[in-house]
């Protein structure tokens, strides 16, 4: 299927490595033009190089989400670099595990900050730039934890992702009748090279052969490859129906029924 995505324009919150990156390389290889942002500028510059060695077109620019005026920074660099955007993907997002009793409001609002705040800010400047260019496509990368409890320690987390999903089903109400469509991702637990379930799977590989057992049906952990395709699936003309909703891509991690 061509997902008719060439010469539409792609940014990328967090695209630098991990899960984003991988995103960064899907709308890429799809025909996209590809913005890519996160806070190391050196990280930011090597993604942009692996991009372009592969024929893609990309710029970074090197901007901490959590700033107040990430989204106005973010949208002038991409309208520098390609005239504006069609596609905004928020990927960048942490964790922070602590037992409820223990958080503070700093905490709380670091991390509603990180996951949440930044990704509706950077979304409040492309729905401006979208309108001008006659809608677009907009997907935040939740999690299953935004779906479901995730346990102990994670009420930030969870707290975080949930609102996200929450703020994309009125977004994707208010936005359907200007072309802009948005949607979340939620991923189970993906491993990739570099990353937390890699480590974990190379410091205890028996505790987690029994965690991919006990708790992922298809029996082993996700791709990031296998999250970036369900992305640029959600941000191609080709999901033209798919609004307000949320995929999960766990494997069926996921217990929910909804
Ligand atoms: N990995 C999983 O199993 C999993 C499962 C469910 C959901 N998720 C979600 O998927 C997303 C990506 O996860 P990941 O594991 O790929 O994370 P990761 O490897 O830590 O990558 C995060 C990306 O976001 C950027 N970033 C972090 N903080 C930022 C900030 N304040 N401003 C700008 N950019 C920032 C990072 O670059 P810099 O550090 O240079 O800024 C990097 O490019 C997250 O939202 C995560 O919650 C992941």
């Amino acid at each position: 299927m061509d997902l008719e995505l060439g010469g539409k324009v792609a940014v990328i919150g967090g695209g630098s490595r991990g899960i984003g990156s991988y995103i960064a390389h899907a709308l890429g290889a799809e025909g996209c033009r590809v913005v890519l942002t996160a806070r190391d500028a050196g990280q930011v510059k090597e993604a942009v190089s692996v991009l372009n060695a592969k024929g893609i077109e990309a710029a970074g620019v090197s901007v901490d989400v959590t700033d107040a005026d990430s989204g106005e920074r973010i949208s002038q660099f991409a309208r520098d670099s390609f005239g504006g955007f069609d596609i905004y993907v928020g990927n960048a997002g942490g964790n922070r595990r602590k037992s409820f009793a223990d958080t503070t409001d700093q905490d709380w609002l670091d991390l509603l900050n990180l996951n949440l705040l930044s990704h509706l800010r950077v979304a409040r400047s492309a729905v401006s730039e979208m309108r001008s260019g006659g809608g677009g496509a907009i997907v935040f990368i939740s999690s299953v934890f935004g779906r479901e409890a995730g346990g102990p320690g994670l009420s930030l987390y969870n707290t975080s992702k949930s609102a996200m999903i929450s703020a994309a089903k009125i977004m994707a109400i208010e936005l359907a009748g200007e072309g802009i469509r948005v949607n979340c991702v939620a991923p189970g637990s993906i491993r990739f090279p570099g990353g937390s379930w890699d480590r974990r799977c190379i410091e205890q590989p028996d505790a987690m052969a029994k965690f991919v057992e006990a708790n992922i049906p298809l029996g082993r952990f996700g791709t990031a490859e296998e999250v970036a395709n369900v992305v640029a699936f959600l941000s191609s003309p080709r999901a033209s129906l798919v609004t307000g909703t949320c995929i999960n891509v766990d494997g069926g991690q996921s217990r929910s029924l909804i």
